[in-house]
């Protein structure tokens, strides 16, 4: 394995996931992580993350000298390639201009860590301090305009040092790079699947777990539900499975959801069924963010009165990817900062239960790679994403039942439709928005005034940034016909053609 040291980078994570994705085992730790845990543990390579500290400052991350004398290959990115500087007898110094964003590669010499890297190949960098003084047995094997001390060596030794960030998609022979390190210099094997991912994390959650009981918040979107299916696995009936249902899902959704779970996996869900009291919270109200924070509080509510049935569970269950969590390693090395968007937050603390989080260094496609190995349902699996306030969202004004049933309705015949001419997978997420706008229409001799609706798909990675797709306009002459004809209550539709920025992908 790998040993990832984190100095506090945004891109710490996506280390990582360069190295999965070369099917090599990493595991992230914090730069202060145990030396003799090091030793013992005996990774194929050590690689020192980034950080957004300089070297010298006074409470700056540090890492135990002694590492550089393991006979462990390293590299040091960025920060880290600054720390090997600094601990080998080099210099590092504030530049007079921070480097910011891309640039090229001259590469000098031959050296195994850029073997078949393009001269003037395009790197991606980000640091306001250079090293200008090499440390003592290095050698220089790359330099850019503004870093003539661009990339560094110690052959010998197995240390290595790059000044720009590999690990992200700009620099364009960045996995080139990482795999030289990763196969050439560190030997090793790209054997590592979700097959793997899976029987570790059932060996890790039993040795935590023991015979005590766990309670997992299954929403029943595809997170939750491939945590659920992996830690039944592992704990068997010492895992409780709730499921809410808000009344904000989509057309039979959390009967969907129930069925699948036992037909699959014969795993039996304690289904809530809450969506009177959600409704009844929800009347009147028409601001998007009280609407969140409404159905928040009585999620937590509801979730905990049914959990409190369970008393002698110890642990919660939760989906949560690395996207949701914006983590970062407090930099004095004490305390972890987490920043989340989840429906759940706080709950954890609220009930003393401690927080078990499988998925929380994956992405999404990582997850859904892992659910199919489990054995869940490929339609299941590849469902869009879909945001915890649900459908709440998506009637805009004012919620009520009848509004929640046109709205499934719709959206159901446009994402039949999406399945019927197989364009379904090339859409990050599509879906019906309910307008709270009425419109004059005529069908037969009758004036009608109903309802507009807007429908909504996109593309997108990681819902960061998203384009809105383009359909043949027959498709969505069809699916127009079929709502205005067969939904009572809509007699217009609209398609969405904005991108975000500086749209967002819902409505609200
Ligand atoms: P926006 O609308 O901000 O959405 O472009 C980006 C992604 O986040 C989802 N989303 C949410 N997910 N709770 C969630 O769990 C929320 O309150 C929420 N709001 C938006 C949205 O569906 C899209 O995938």
């Amino acid at each position: 394995k790998i040993i990832i040291l984190d100095f506090g980078s945004q891109y710490t994570q996506l280390i990582a996931r360069r190295i999965r994705e070369s099917k090599v085992y990493s595991e992230i730790h914090p730069h202060h992580y145990d030396l003799n845990k090091i030793i013992e543990e005996r990774p194929k390579g050590i690689i020192l993350s980034g950080g957004p500290m300089s070297v010298y400052d006074e409470d700056a991350p540090v890492v135990d000298k002694k590492i550089f004398e393991l006979g462990i290959p390293i590299l040091g990115i960025c920060y880290g390639m600054q720390l090997i500087a600094r601990y080998n007898g080099g210099n590092v110094e504030p530049a007079s201009n921070r480097e910011y964003g891309k640039a090229e590669i001259n590469i000098i010499g031959d050296d195994n860590l850029l073997k078949d890297v393009e001269n003037n190949s395009v790197v991606w960098m980000s640091h306001g301090d250079y090293i200008t003084e090499l440390p003592n047995d290095y050698k220089i094997i790359a330099r850019t305009e503004n870093s003539p001390i661009c990339a560094i060596s110690n052959p010998a030794k197995k240390i290595y040092g790059l000044q720009f960030h590999p690990e992200v998609v700009h620099s364009k022979d960045g996995k080139k790079i990482i795999d030289n390190f990763l196969f050439d210099l560190c030997g090793c094997k790209p054997d590592w699947t979700p097959g793997n991912f899976i029987e570790n994390t059932i060996d890790e959650v039993k040795k935590l777990v023991g015979d005590k009981k766990a309670i997992c918040a299954l929403s029943g979107g595809v997170d939750s539900s491939v945590a659920a299916v992996l830690l039944h696995k592992a704990l068997g009936k010492n895992l409780i499975n709730i499921h809410v249902d808000t009344g904000l899902m989509r057309k039979n959704e959390s009967n969907d959801v129930v069925k699948m779970f036992k037909e699959n996996f014969d795993i039996e869900l304690v289904h809530v069924d809450a969506s009177e009291l959600f409704l009844e919270r929800l009347q009147g109200v028409t601001d998007p963010e009280k609407k969140r924070k409404i159905i928040g509080n009585t999620f937590i509510e509801v979730f905990e009165k049914e959990a409190k049935k369970f008393e002698d569970a110890e642990f919660l269950v939760q989906g949560t990817l690395y996207p949701d969590v914006i983590e970062s390693v407090s930099v004095k090395g004490k305390s972890v900062t987490i920043k989340t968007h989840h429906n759940v937050g706080g709950l954890p603390e609220r009930m003393n239960l401690k927080l078990i989080e499988p998925f929380r260094e994956l992405f999404k496609d990582e997850v859904r790679e892992i659910g199919l190995k489990l054995g869940i349902p490929e339609i299941f699996i590849k469902r869009h994403p879909f945001p915890g306030p649900g459908l709440a969202v998506r009637v805009l004004g004012e919620i009520t039942k009848e509004r929640l049933d046109i709205l499934r309705e719709a959206d159901d015949i446009f994402i039949k439709a999406l399945h019927e001419d197989g364009i379904y997978d090339n859409i990050w997420q599509a879906f019906a928005v309910l307008l709270p706008v009425q419109s004059v229409g005529v069908m037969g001799d009758a004036r009608t005034y109903e309802n507009v609706l807007a429908l909504r798909a996109v593309t997108s990675t990681d819902g960061m940034t998203a384009d809105w797709y383009r359909f043949d306009h027959r498709f969505l002459e069809k699916v127009s016909n079929r709502i205005i004809r067969s939904v009572k209550g809509i007699n217009r539709v609209v398609y969405d053609i904005s991108s975000k920025p500086p749209s967002t992908i819902e409505w609200e």
